[in-house]
Formats: C-alpha cells, structure tokens, sequence
C-alpha cells in the first residue's frame, strides 16, 4: 500500500509518498480503508521534532513511528476475532497513534465511531483532534448560555470549531484572528471578531467568563487581565520555543492557578469516541460545519502542509486516499 513515510524529522521535503506493507490486524482491531484523512498542528511536530522536547514521545534522533498522520475516516475492510461493534463495509472515523496517512491502518475497535449517515469521509476526518479539542476546551471553561467567550486563534482548525460550537451552547462569542479570516469567523457564528494585526485583544476592557487560548501569543498575566474574577483561561496552544514548546506557559498556570480565584487550566485533549460520535451527529443535523479550505491527494501530502506553513490555512486541509 502507499503511505506518507518520513525517516528523518525536519521540513515537508522529508515526507515520501511511498511503498510499505499493509498492516496486519491483532483480535481487537480492525483494519480500516482510508479514504480521507485531515491535518493537525501536532503533526507537523511529529513531522519536524519541533520542539525538541516531543521527541521524547517520538523518538530521540529519528521518528520511531515513520507513517504520519493521526486523523482519519475510512471503510473497515476486516475485523479481528474479538471485535463485535464493528462489521465489514461500516463507515468509521477516529484519531490514530500515527500510521493514518496511508491508504489502510490498523485501528483498535474503541478508538473508531460510526459515521452517520449524510457525513461525508472529508468532514469525518477533520473532526477528532480539532473538533474533540474545541469540545473539551469549552467544556473546561464551563462554556453556557449567557457566557462570554473568547476564543484566541478563532479561524485554525480547532478554532473554527470552537467558535460554532461555543455559539450552538448560547455562549457570547468573541473570535481573533487574522484581517483576512475576519468574514470568515463572523460567518461561522462569532458575534464579534477581533483582528489581532490591528487590535491587541488583552488590551481591551472587556472581560470573558471563558477565553479558549489557541494561539499562545500573549502572556498568562495579560489574559488574566481581561478574564472576569471567576473566569477560566484554557490554554490548548501547542506554540512556543523550540525546545520547551508551550511547557512554559504549562508551568506559569500550574504555579499561579492554586493562588487566583480565575481558573487557569491547560488542556490536553482526550481521545473519546463518545465526543467523536456527539460532533458527527452534530455535522449529520446541520448544527456543525467542518470549514475545510482545501483538500489534497495523499501523494500530495507534502505540498498541503507546506500551503498550511506558508498560509495558514482556514479551518481544515483535508488529504483523500
Ligand atoms: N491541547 C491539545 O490537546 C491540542 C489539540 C489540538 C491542537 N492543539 C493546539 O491548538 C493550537 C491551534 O491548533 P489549530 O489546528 O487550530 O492551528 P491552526 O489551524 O494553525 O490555527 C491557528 C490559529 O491561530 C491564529 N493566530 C495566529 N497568530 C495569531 C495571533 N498572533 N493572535 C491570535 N491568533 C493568532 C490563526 O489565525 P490566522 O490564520 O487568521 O492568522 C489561526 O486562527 C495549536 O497550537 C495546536 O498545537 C492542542
């Protein structure tokens, strides 16, 4: 089968679209058809060992894992001797431990949720690390109606997400983003959009209940200061420097939280099938719309995270296999 292989970390030009073998199955697992997959910031990390300190989990002088690739939605082409939820020919979704930008994968039965009907492979894929992050983020920050919400990095992957899923939970919803995605946020339910090339949103009177922090780009203290007395800041941002990444932002919140009557928490996202199966039949009813900018051939996965890297892209890049 083809596959996205990289045995080296650094830039797209170490991805090869090439030939390896088909994945074998154990007894709880399925092997899945791939037929769309979506990008995410972590694999790019995956993909540069950028910063330094997620090689740990990816190995220390080249990927121990070659196939990149989490996100995926497919078809199940056989199913292990233990597996009873799942049959061959059921339309799955669900975030691999790599090995997801090939053309199968061998996935345990509980990380995959069906795909409803109406949902398209494209829009399953982009769903269970941005959207499942979106829901936990705001589920942190006790997102309700009535609440004001900000989400910081309103347009990405995750971003578009928790926007409409903030308004869908009746909360006030202010996004940033860049000049040219303003509409685009405005239009996805944000009922205020803050430019950040223009406006520099800690600096502005207002206070939110909840700020849902995808970007990273401001200090812990300077959220703090436009976040309500009771309020909670969730930082879900993978940015920062190239060795620590967001550890120390990780570290301020563990240090200031027990100290301050705003909550201050750092998220990391779950894998749960659950989440993944709310959303779709979100997507299935019409209250969710994964924004998906574009969409590439698997062969071409180096070219998609190079137009991420140089655009940031709206919303989703989806790869079909
Ligand atoms: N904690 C977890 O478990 C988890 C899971 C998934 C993702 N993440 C992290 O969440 C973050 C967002 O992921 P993503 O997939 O949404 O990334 P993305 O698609 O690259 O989106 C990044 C967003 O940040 C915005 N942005 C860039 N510079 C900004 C600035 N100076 N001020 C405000 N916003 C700015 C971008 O706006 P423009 O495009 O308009 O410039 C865009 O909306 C990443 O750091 C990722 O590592 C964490």
């Amino acid at each position: 089968m083809k596959a996205i292989v990289h045995q080296e970390y650094g830039p797209a030009e170490v991805l090869r679209y090439t030939e390896v073998g088909k994945p074998s199955i154990g007894d709880d697992q399925v092997l899945v058809r791939v037929r769309a997959a979506s990008i995410n910031h972590g694999d790019r990390v995956a993909m540069t060992g950028t910063p330094r300190i997620a090689r740990l989990a990816f190995g220390l002088r080249r990927p121990r894992q070659t196939i990149l690739g989490r996100d995926i939605a497919g078809t199940v082409e056989l199913a292990g001797a233990n597996v009873t939820g799942l049959q061959v020919g059921d339309e799955v979704f669900g975030e691999m431990s790599q090995r997801g930008f090939a053309e199968y994968v061998a996935a345990p039965e509980p990380h995959l949720a069906p795909i409803p009907a109406g949902v398209t492979f494209e829009q399953a894929a982009t769903l269970p690390v941005a959207a499942a992050t979106a829901l936990q983020a705001l589920r942190l920050g006790q997102v309700e109606p009535g609440r004001t919400v900000l989400v910081n990095g309103a347009s990405g992957g995750v971003g578009t997400f928790a926007v409409q899923l903030a308004r869908t939970l009746g909360a006030e919803v202010t996004g940033v983003c860049s000049t040219r995605n303003a509409e685009l946020v405005r239009s996805i339910g944000a009922h205020h959009v803050i430019d950040y090339a223009r406006e520099d949103v800690t600096r502005g009177a207002g206070r939110f209940d909840a700020i849902v922090d995808l970007a990273g780009n401001h200090r812990l203290s300077a959220f703090r200061g436009i976040l309500a007395p009771k309020g909670v800041y969730v930082s879900s941002s993978g940015v920062g420097g190239a060795v620590l990444g967001p550890l120390p932002r990780l570290f301020a919140i563990a240090v200031t939280s027990p100290f301050v009557s705003q909550r201050l928490r750092g998220l990391t996202a779950k894998r749960s099938v659950d989440d993944l199966t709310f959303l779709a039949g979100l997507v299935a009813t019409g209250k969710l719309t994964p924004v998906i900018q574009r969409t590439y051939p698997l062969s071409e996965t180096a070219d998609a995270i190079r137009f991420i890297e140089a655009e940031h892209a709206r919303g989703k890049v989806v790869l079909t296999v």
